[in-house]
């Protein structure tokens, strides 16, 4: 760790609490210079750091950057060894996850990013992801014995996560449209995608990248055309400290519900959230449309739906439309 990491991991912990220059210098082993051009290089990026005669200095609550450190604080203890790596800016956090796995990356490596240039989003698509208003994350899994049928319950275990992990630092109520679109106030707020690479032998999971985007506030120029109808934010104003505080919510909760390959308490949560249930919707492929009724979400996280020419069908994968 660089000593710039050591004071914020000090800061971090402590928000709000003073220390005096040689207090710092003593707790990590430097120089009283070392201490004050540490505090500089955190202030150059950003960081809102009071200093206050025979007091010392302090990190202000007001400050809401993603770090390790700052994540780490609030992680529980199964997940505190996981390898947190925070990028100012990357090409996609799951395409670099996805190296790093191939490469042998244990379980527990996670990239998050305060913006994306090239963010993926499901079939191909970009996930627009602009700098400092979202949280772009990606974890390595490695769950033993998954199959390709089971790798969609991290999707949902992800979906249920990250709609109380919202709750939890926002106040606000997220619902779930299946398969993996996060929406507050009728607009999406979070997309998720999971890609994986299975054995061909075995036909088990060798890996899985879970990529979560967050659109925590307004860009600074706004969506962009093609979103402004459907896209929306977690909150409309800054608050202090969301960010790490929302990205450990929720890995602490993922990580709960991913532990326990037998309790799948996730499904009925996920169900409860889905806002599709009872709805008239679209099924959606390359170049056709169905309207159906959207039954129910089955324990395996399919939708079941029913058409119109009576027939039902329960959907392991796909695109939905609501019709209004
Ligand atoms: C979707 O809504 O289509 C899924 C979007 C998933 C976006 C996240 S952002 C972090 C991770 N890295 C990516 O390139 N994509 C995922």
């Amino acid at each position: 760790m660089t000593t710039k990491e050591k004071l914020l991991e000090l800061l971090e912990a402590n928000r709000g609490i003073y220390f005096s220059g040689e207090n710092i210098a003593q707790k990590l082993s430097i120089s009283r210079t070392s201490v004050w051009k540490a505090v500089k290089l955190l202030r150059n990026e950003g960081y809102s750091i009071d200093a206050v005669t025979n007091k010392g200095y302090s990190l202000s609550n007001k400050t809401d950057i993603l770090s390790a450190q700052g994540i780490q604080k609030y992680l529980r203890s199964e997940i505190e060894s996981w390898n947190i790596a925070v990028l100012p800016t990357v090409t996609s956090t799951n395409a670099l996850v996805r190296e790093k796995a191939n490469a042998g990356e244990a379980e527990g490596y996670v990239i998050l990013s305060d913006e994306q240039k090239v963010g993926r989003g499901r079939k191909g698509r970009n996930f627009f992801s602009p700098k400092g208003t979202g949280i772009y994350m990606s974890i390595l899994l490695r769950p033993e014995l998954y199959s390709p049928e089971q790798s969609v319950r991290i999707t949902t275990m992800a979906a249920v996560a990250m709609c109380e992990a919202i709750e939890a630092v926002s106040g606000v109520e997220a619902k779930i449209k299946w398969v993996n679109d996060i929406f507050v106030h009728g607009k999406k707020v979070c997309g998720i995608l999971t890609e994986g690479s299975f054995d061909m032998e075995s036909g088990l999971m060798e890996y899985a990248v879970l990529g979560v985007g967050v659109n925590l506030y307004e860009p600074a120029n706004g969506f962009p055309d093609e979103l402004k109808e459907i896209a929306g934010t977690v909150l409309k104003e800054r608050r202090n400290d969301v960010k790490n505080r929302l990205a450990s919510e929720f890995l602490n909760r993922f990580y709960s519900y991913y532990s326990d390959y037998e309790d799948t308490e996730y499904v009925s949560k996920y169900r409860n959230r889905s806002f599709v249930i009872g709805k008239r919707i679209s099924v959606l492929s390359a170049n056709s449309s169905r309207t159906a009724l959207a039954l129910d979400v089955d324990d395996e996280c399919h939708l079941q739906v029913k058409y119109e020419d009576g027939k039902e069908e329960n959907l392991s994968s796909g695109e939905i439309s609501i019709q209004i």
